[in-house]
C-alpha cells in the first residue's frame, strides 16, 4: 500500500483522514475514522462505500479478503459492500451496481460530548446506472463510529420527477464478520424464524435449532427478523440489530464455492461469516419524492460469564 494522504488532519487523539492508495494501475480513496476518546476506528472506501475495517482495542472485527480485487467495476470482497438495487442474480449484474460504483464523500461530524463520529457517503444515478436501471435516485450511507459499536444507515430517495415512475428495489449491507473459526461459530437469535434456503431451490423452512451452525455451505434469507448474535467461541459476542431492513441473509461459502472465487484464498471461508441486514425477499416500492431508510447496528459485548470473571478479579484487587 502506498499512501499519498492524509488530505484531512488526523490528530494524535483521533480524527479523520482521506487516504489515497495505489492498487495496481488504479488509485482508491478511503476515509479513515479514529475515535478521539476510545480505541475504535473504521475505514471506508469511496469505491462502493465499502466499510473494510472496524477495529476495537486494535482488534479487527470485519473480514477483508487479502486477495480482494481493487478495480473499477468490481466489488471489494469483504467488509460491508452495499447491495442495491438488486439482491442476488437478476436483470442487473449480481447484487446490483452500488457496490461497484464510486460514491462521494459528505461531511463527517463529531459529537463534542462523546467524540462519536458520523460520516455520510452519497451515490446518485449517472448515465451508466440509467442505462441499466432507468431511474433517478440518491443513496446516502451514514456510518456512525462509537466506542463499542458501528452503525450504518442506508437511505434511498426516488428522485424521479413528480408524475414520473415509481421504482422498486432490494438492498443489503453485505457484512463479512471476521471469526476465529467458522467451525466454532454460532448465530443465535433466529430460532423459530422462517427462512428461504437458497441452496434448496428457495424452499421456505423454519429455524428449529437455537443456533445456526456452518458444517457446510449456508445461504439463507431469514424473513422478518431484526436481531442476531454471533459467537465464534471467543470471549465476546457480536450483536446485530436492524431497523427498516426486514430480513437477514446468513451466508458462508464453505470449500467448494470458495474454490470458484478468484478474489479469496481457498481456506478463508473458515475466517468469516456473513450476517447481513437487508430487504431481500419482498422489494420496497418508492414513489417519486419518497424515501426509505434501513439501518444496522453492530456492537460487541463481553459474554456475561466473562464479565463476572472480570468483575471478580477487580474485586480481588480492591
Ligand atoms: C450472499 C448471497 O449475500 O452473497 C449468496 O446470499 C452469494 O448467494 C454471496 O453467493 C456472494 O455474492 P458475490 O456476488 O459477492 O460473490
Amino acid at each position: 500500500m502506498s499512501s499519498d494522504g492524509p488530505t484531512y488532519k488526523m490528530g494524535s487523539t483521533g480524527g479523520q483522514a482521506l487516504v489515497q492508495e495505489k492498487k495496481g494501475e488504479h488509485t482508491f480513496e478511503k476515509l479513515v475514522l479514529v475515535h478521539p476518546t476510545a480505541k475504535a476506528s473504521c475505514e471506508i472506501y469511496l469505491h462502493g462505500a465499502t466499510v473494510t475495517s472496524w477495529k476495537i482495542l486494535d482488534q479487527e472485527l470485519l473480514y477483508l479478503s487479502p486477495t480482494a480485487a481493487f478495480a473499477p467495476g468490481k466489488a471489494i470482497r469483504g467488509g460491508v459492500p452495499v447491495v442495491f438495487p438488486q439482491f442476488g442474480p437478476g436483470p442487473l449484474p449480481q447484487h446490483g451496481f452500488a457496490r461497484n460504483s464510486l460514491w462521494t464523500l459528505g461531511e463527517t461530524k463529531v459529537v463534542q460530548a462523546t467524540g462519536d463520529m458520523s460520516t455520510e457517503l452519497h451515490l446518485e444515478d449517472t448515465e451508466a446506472t440509467r442505462a441499466v436501471w432507468p431511474h433517478a435516485f440518491r443513496l446516502t450511507l451514514t456510518v456512525v463510529l462509537k466506542p463499542t459499536s458501528l452503525s450504518m444507515q442506508l437511505r434511498v430517495l426516488n428522485r424521479n420527477p413528480e408524475g414520473g415512475s415509481a421504482f422498486s428495489f432490494t438492498a443489503l449491507l453485505h457484512t463479512y464478520l471476521g471469526v476465529e473459526s467458522i467451525a466454532k461459530t454460532r448465530v443465535f437469535g433466529l430460532q423459530h424464524a422462517r427462512f428461504v434456503d437458497q441452496l434448496d431451490g428457495g424452499a421456505v423452512k423454519q429455524q428449529d435449532s437455537e443456533a445456526v451452525t456452518f458444517p457446510g455451505e449456508v445461504d439463507r434469507k431469514y424473513l422478518n427478523v431484526n436481531l442476531a448474535r454471533v459467537n465464534d467461541g471467543g470471549n465476546c459476542e457480536l450483536m446485530l440489530k436492524s431497523t427498516g431492513f426486514r430480513d437477514f441473509v446468513v451466508w458462508n461459502p464453505h470449500v467448494k464455492k470458495t474454490a470458484g472465487f478468484s478474489d479469496m484464498p481457498p481456506e478463508d471461508w473458515r475466517k468469516f461469516v456473513c450476517v447481513e441486514a437487508g430487504v431481500v425477499q419482498d422489494p420496497v416500492e418508492l414513489q417519486p419524492g419518497q424515501a426509505w431508510e434501513g439501518a444496522q447496528g453492530l456492537s460487541i459485548a463481553l459474554l456475561p460469564e466473562v464479565q463476572s470473571q472480570v468483575a471478580e478479579k477487580a474485586m480481588q484487587k480492591l
